[in-house]
């Protein structure tokens, strides 16, 4: 490619209930550690997409605010990247529209998280969950973005923003978009159910045993690793022999992302113990890290004015870097502009 982006990241995350320890090792923690000098940082909480889940007004209120709090207490630095809501910048919608000009259906119908979430009642789905991955194509190509960080799950949402970037450079004969990069690090990057190791760790499961929260006290966390699924086996010397043993795989997957190493070390560490002792000492190592993170949560909730000068400083920030790109799309696409 020959134009030259600026090396900018973009994120974006749900504020659909409690941030889950899924989210933290998936994705923003290592948000929190590209930010730096070798990328400018933009972190995003979609609102918009939470739309497409129920929650009441008032629930996604508060779980937006609960969710900037969970931001910076896990060290996302407001100063150092722009941290903002995505409706506090209209250009995301409209950019939303002009893309949807661009994307295809096909593309869209290939995509799994809408069939997971949709289910066999595709037909009752609100348009917006279908729309879903064209919004957050808008939220990366509207700042040019050429690196984004998510998790696993997020890879195939990631390659149509790529076909749809790549379609619009193509249509309109110019390379006005790159083609962004997702970053997809660390040891745990798709984080599974403590209750069902085949399925992901989220927030729509109904089981709040599923998943530790970032709100959860060291109590819950202790109480939810001791009642997680596994088997009967004790921990074995190699990670090849944990196929088919999917529970105590993500068991030891997370042990390994909290202690940032790699999950064979962790086998060499713990070969031959039974889940009696394995538990215990990921409990321990779970609620050091996460209860830092839940206290300054609850402190900085205390101060909801600091929340919302936070929300609408990054909005002003990330706004004058969508404007112009916003501009320079509409008059590419034919629109006049007065
Ligand atoms: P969401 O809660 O769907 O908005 O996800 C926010 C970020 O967390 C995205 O980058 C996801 O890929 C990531 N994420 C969500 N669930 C998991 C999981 N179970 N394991 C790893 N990453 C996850
Ligand atoms: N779809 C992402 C998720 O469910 C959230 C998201 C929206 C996002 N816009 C984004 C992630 C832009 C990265 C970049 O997790």
């Amino acid at each position: 490619m020959s134009a030259e982006f600026t090396r900018r990241i973009f994120s974006g995350i749900q504020p659909t209930d409690h941030m889950h320890l899924g989210n933290y090792l998936g994705a923003v923690r290592n948000w929190v550690g590209l930010q730096g000098d070798e990328f400018e940082t933009i972190y995003c909480v979609v609102d918009l997409h939470a739309l497409t889940a129920n929650q009441s007004p008032e629930g996604l209120r508060a779980a937006i605010r609960e969710l900037v709090a969970t931001l910076l207490a896990c060290g996302i630095d407001d100063k150092r990247s722009i941290l903002f809501a995505q409706s506090h910048v209209p250009a995301h919608s409209e950019l939303a529209w002009l893309l949807s000009c661009v994307a295809r259906m096909g593309w869209l119908k290939r995509m799994t998280q809408f069939k997971e979430k949709a289910g066999k009642k595709q037909d009752a789905a609100v348009h917006g969950l279908f729309a879903y991955p064209v919004l957050m194509a808008a939220d990366i190509l509207l700042y040019k973005g050429t690196h984004v960080p998510v998790g696993e799950d997020q890879k195939q949402h990631l390659e149509l923003t790529r076909e749809t970037a790549g379609s619009f450079n193509h249509t309109y004969g110019r390379e006005v978009f790159p083609l962004p990069e997702p970053l997809i690090l660390g040891a745990a990057t798709r984080v599974m159910s403590l209750r069902d190791g085949s399925s992901k760790m989220s927030k729509s499961d109904p089981s709040d045993y599923s998943r530790i929260n970032l709100t959860d006290d060291a109590d819950t966390i202790a109480l939810k690793i001791r009642k997680a699924k596994t088997d009967p086996e004790p921990l074995p010397e190699r990670l090849e022999e944990l196929d088919g043993r999917p529970e105590a795989l993500n068991l030891v997957t997370i042990y390994a992302a909290l202690d940032k190493a790699e999950p064979a070390e962790i086998l060499q560490r713990y070969a031959g113990a039974p889940f009696s002792t394995f538990k215990p000492a990921l409990a321990e190592l779970a609620v050091e890290t996460l209860s830092p993170i839940t206290a300054e949560t609850k402190r900085l909730l205390g101060d909801q004015a600091h929340i919302d000068a936070v929300l609408a400083d990054g909005a002003a920030r990330a706004g004058a870097i969508a404007g112009p790109i916003l501009a320079e799309v509409q008059e590419i696409m034919g629109l006049v502009r007065l």
